[in-house]
């Protein structure tokens, strides 16, 4: 991959999208050995194989870039404000060490933060291991941009994406200010997104909420196959 990836041989289609309708998607590895060329960029080419193959987006910018504060920062601005892409994906340096600053970039360049991506992120990989509570992962809005930080490892990489990618097409579609109510967003049926197994359901007894229907919740710590959007 190059700093520009205008376009690759594997763009995913979602069935029934259009270019035009397609995810944009800009790749952002914080790295310093990565940037000094010490280390090939693994999570970087993981990533956008995730994004091509689970979300069916296109990869329109990739870098790699030094655990520097103004370097991730300026790169989320100059892809949100010049390149107008739907979605930034970072990944390394949310971790607990000095040279960790990519949580910080991110607010920083941020308007808003949507900080439930990131709890969602962490509460699915707790099931997964301890030292997922280690992160400082953030996600948040620059314009009419999605920034979502990732971790460095390409398995935990891929775990904490698997996690999101299901919700990823309408929170986009609502950032974009797409009519999500009015006959669905225009990324809605975007199977692709969808993931690949769903948890059984477990049915809770209705004995503790006082004559409440039953519900049926997830055994999975994300609830999955809802029967799409509420929002
Ligand atoms: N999340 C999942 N799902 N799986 C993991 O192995 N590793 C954790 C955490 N999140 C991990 C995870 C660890 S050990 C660290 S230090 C943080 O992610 C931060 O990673 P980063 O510094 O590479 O961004």
């Amino acid at each position: 991959m190059g700093d520009e990836t205008g376009g690759s041989s594997r763009q995913g289609h979602a069935p029934g999208s259009t270019a035009e309708t397609m995810i944009t998607v800009g790749i952002l590895t914080c790295s310093d050995r990565g940037a000094r060329g010490e280390r090939a960029d693994v999570s970087g080419p993981t990533l956008h194989n995730l994004v091509l193959d689970r979300l069916g987006g296109v990869v329109r910018q990739y870098r790699v870039v030094p655990d520097d504060r103004s370097a991730i920062e300026a790169a989320i601005r100059e892809w949100a404000d010049d390149h107008r892409l739907d979605l930034v994906l970072t990944t390394g340096g949310t971790g607990l060490s000095p040279r960790d600053v990519t949580p910080d970039a991110t607010r920083a360049a941020c308007d808003r933060e949507v900080p439930a991506i990131a709890q969602a992120m962490v509460l699915a990989s707790l099931r997964i291991t301890p030292y997922a509570m280690l992160t400082r992962a953030t996600a948040g809005i620059r314009r009419r941009t999605l920034v979502v930080n990732l971790p460095g490892n390409p398995k935990a990489l891929a775990e904490n994406f698997d996690t999101i990618v299901e919700v990823l097409p309408h929170a986009i579609d609502i950032i974009r200010g797409v009519d999500t109510h009015g006959g669905g967003g225009h990324r809605q049926g975007h199977d692709h997104a969808r993931p690949a197994a769903s948890a059984s359901p477990v049915r809770t007894s209705a004995s503790h909420d006082h004559g409440a229907p039953a519900r049926t919740v997830s055994s999975d710590p994300i609830a999955r196959d809802v029967g799409g959007p509420p929002c």
